[in-house]
């Protein structure tokens, strides 16, 4: 895995940013989350988070040039050295062209983009029920993945847990909408540039997992 650019794609809740988080565990290859990095913007008050704030809650895309932007910047630090996952980027056709634009100029090669495939009638119960630490920023799920212990994160012992804003049935349906105008176009793009793998997200986590370790020579 060292040294490997690869790209997680899939609908909102279909799972990219667990699985993304478990190769970075393992493998050391840093996880790039954009919807991670805007939230952080947010919290900051920064111009890009006061930009994004009304569009995240609404379930539509943040402007092009702003993420493009963003993940420039970001793959240029040292620890994106040993390859990097990006997680929720890019997720137009602008997007995809400006991150090949960017590559080039660095000289960097995409090894994979990776759909991760979940039907939608599964995602709703998968975003309604995703909770977090608010300390170390575990990833749970009311059904699928609970806390060992009732209401103490298996991680960091912390006893705090937040929700995200735009997990509510509403707003899923706006970003389920998005995907699939804006973002599922690149499905045909990557897989003409020969470089798209799919893997059934719609299993235990573990056997996702064991399919895109396989997936990616690992
Ligand atoms: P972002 O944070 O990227 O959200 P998203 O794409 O909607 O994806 P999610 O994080 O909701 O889902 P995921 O696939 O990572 O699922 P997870 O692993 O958590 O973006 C948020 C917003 O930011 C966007 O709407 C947009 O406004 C903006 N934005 C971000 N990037 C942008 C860009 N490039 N351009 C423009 N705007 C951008 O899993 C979900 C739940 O399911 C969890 O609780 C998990 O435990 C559970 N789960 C995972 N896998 C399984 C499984 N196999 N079985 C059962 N449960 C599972």
């Amino acid at each position: 895995m060292a040294g490997k650019r690869i790209i997680m794609m899939g609908p909102p809740g279909g799972g990219k940013g667990t699985q993304a988080k478990r190769i970075q565990d393992r493998y050391k290859v840093v996880q790039l989350s954009t919807g991670d990095m805007l939230r952080a913007a947010i919290a900051t008050g920064s111009p890009v988070g006061k930009q994004a704030k009304s569009v995240m809650d609404a379930g539509k895309l943040v402007s092009d040039d702003v993420l493009i932007a963003m993940i420039d910047e970001r793959i240029d630090q040292p620890d994106c050295a040993n390859g990097f996952i990006l997680d929720g980027f890019p997720r137009t056709i602008p997007q995809a062209e400006g991150l090949e634009r960017l590559m080039a100029k660095k000289g960097l090669k995409l090894d994979a983009a990776i759909e991760v495939r979940v039907p939608d009638e599964k995602l709703l119960e998968r975003l309604t029920g995703r909770f977090t630490c608010a300390k170390c920023g575990e990833g749970y799920h009311d059904k699928f993945k609970l806390p060992k212990k009732a209401e103490v994160c298996d991680v960091c012992g912390g006893t705090q847990f937040s929700r995200r804003s735009d997990d509510n049935a509403d707003t899923v349906k706006t970003r389920l909408k998005a995907y699939h105008e804006q973002t599922a176009p690149l499905l045909p793009f990557y897989e003409r540039k020969g470089v798209l793998k799919v893997v059934d997200g719609d299993r235990e986590m573990s056997l996702v997992f064991a399919d895109l370790e396989r997936i990616l020579g690992l």
